[in-house]
């Protein structure tokens, strides 16, 4: 039975960070928007030069995009048994584009997790990231909450660490307030369609793992006794 999960919620509430781990656990690949345009800006690819004015200010990248981007990804046989998408849908019109792509392959949303955490938390936590160069290993780090043995240095593979150009204070603020005009209102949408699933992300990266797992596992749970 396949599972089609969404990761919901603000810049920097730890989308990444847990999708990583979920992603592994569950044996589903993980589908991030905002990896997939960084790789194509680096790659210095047509859609990653559109991209990349959008993404320097803090402002979503055209829905044409990154619908496109994501359609041709869930295509792909690796996501016949589940996905799981991390900073995607972004606005409503994603969400429909989302649920038409769905109904076109014949796969559903089974849950939608919503990591809840305060504004306060996330600015902290955007501001001391720091991301592994090295974009195969694409490692991420805080420089208080996750840092790494060596500073500015990645543990895994040894390549320099950098800040993120959009985690710049400015930065942030536009992405917050663009999280709120646009995005925050997916979560009503979601709730009404009973598919959200709240999970506390105000704790340390292993108590909010902890309880994104049991939320999945009551997922599948319901799903394997209906
Ligand atoms: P994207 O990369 O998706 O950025 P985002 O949604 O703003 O999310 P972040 O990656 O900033 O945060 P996160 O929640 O993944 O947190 P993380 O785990 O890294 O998008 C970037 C840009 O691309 C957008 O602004 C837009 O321009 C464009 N884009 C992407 N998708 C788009 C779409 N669908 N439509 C249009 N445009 C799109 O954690 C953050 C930090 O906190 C890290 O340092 C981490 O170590 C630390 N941390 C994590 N968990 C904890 C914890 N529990 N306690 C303490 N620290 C923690």
């Amino acid at each position: 039975m396949s599972l089609g999960l969404i990761l919901l919620g603000p810049p920097g509430a730890g989308k990444g960070t847990q999708a990583v781990q979920l992603s592994a656990k569950l044996g589903i690949p993980h589908i991030s928007t905002g990896d997939m345009l960084r790789e194509a800006v680096g790659s210095g690819r047509e859609v990653g030069l559109r991209a990349k004015k959008y993404m320097d200010a803090g402002q979503l990248v055209p829905d044409s995009v990154v619908v496109a981007i994501v359609s041709e990804r869930l295509s792909s046989a690796d996501c016949a048994k589940g996905w799981l998408l991390d900073g995607f849908p972004r606005n409503e019109a994603q969400a429909e584009a989302l649920d038409a792509e769905l109904v076109r392959i014949g796969q559903k949303v089974g849950a939608v997790m919503y990591l809840r955490v305060s504004a306060e938390a996330v600015t902290s936590r955007l501001s001391g990231r720091r991301m592994c160069s090295n974009k195969q290993c694409n490692a991420g780090y805080h420089v208080d909450f996750m840092p790494s043995k060596k500073e500015g240095v990645c543990d895994k593979c040894g390549s320099a660490l950098y800040q993120r150009n959009d985690d710049k204070p400015e930065i942030i603020r536009q992405r917050l307030q663009v999280y709120e005009s646009d995005t925050a209102s997916l979560v009503a949408r979601y709730r009404a369609g009973r598919l959200l699933r709240e999970v506390d992300a105000s704790g340390s990266p292993e108590e909010v793992a902890r309880g994104l797992m049991a939320a999945v596992d009551a997922v599948r749970g319901a799903r394997w006794s209906s």
